[in-house]
């Protein structure tokens, strides 16, 4: 999988792709991640890519050129499965979602900041539009990390125990069980004998009980 990313602060987005299961996805070459600098495409002399609103009002808008420019000199080195606008108007991020993009070949996402884009953007260019929860971030570059996160763990090969991907919180609408490791008895905190029992069978029953209790007690709407 490839993705771009273009934004006006390229070092937000280092760190989330440099450690961990996202850095070990790339070395494997399982995905690419190129961070593009959107101010390479703003309007000289100052390399400008916002603007003030038509209208009036506080804060300025992202504008359509460079934007435009910079998804067109994309799209002229690959075809696009997705153009993703990360607004916090766009659809809730789910798991679902994730499932889904994790399929595609090459998407892009765009970064949004101060009072948005110009919404000739989303009209023409933007094929899909997520956000990651019903608040208002400085700015598109974490929700970007946070949904990239979230797609490429899932990409076959990026897990090393394939399977946990699967048994995950959400994957099928239900939050996982508790879990615990050594020691067995901390200071008369004791694990459920259940777990060290040996008896997988009754292991496997006993967290499908928790899960669903879990759920039914937090989050009773994904049972409905
Ligand atoms: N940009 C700012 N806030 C956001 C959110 N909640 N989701 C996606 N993009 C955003």
């Amino acid at each position: 999988m490839h993705i771009d990313i273009i934004t006006v602060h390229p070092p937000l987005l280092e760190s989330p792709f440099s450690h961990s299961i996202l850095k070990r996805a790339a070395q494997k070459g399982l995905v690419t991640v190129n961070v593009v600098d959107l101010r390479e495409y703003g309007i000289e002399p100052h390399r400008k890519v916002d603007d003030y609103a038509f209208g009036g009002g506080a804060g300025m808008v992202m504008m359509i050129e460079p934007i435009a420019n910079c998804i067109n000199d994309l799209k002229k080195q690959r075809t696009y499965d997705e153009v993703i606008y990360m607004t916090p108007d766009g659809e809730t991020l789910k798991q679902n979602t994730c499932n889904h993009l994790s399929t595609l070949n090459n998407i892009m996402v765009l970064c949004g900041h101060y009072k948005g884009i110009d919404e000739r953007i989303r009209e023409h260019f933007i094929t899909k539009e997520i956000s990651i929860g019903d608040y208002v971030l400085s700015g598109g570059e974490l929700p970007a990390a946070v949904l990239c996160d979230g797609i490429i763990r899932l990409i076959p090969g990026v897990l090393n125990d394939e399977t946990s991907a699967l048994s995950d919180s959400f994957q099928d609408n239900l939050l996982s069980p508790p879990v615990y490791t050594r020691p067995a008895d901390y200071n008369g905190w004791k694990v459920p004998d259940i777990l060290t029992s040996g008896n997988t069978k009754k292991v496997e029953e006993w967290r499908h009980e928790q899960s669903l209790e879990r759920t039914k007690l937090r989050r009773p709407d994904l049972l409905l």
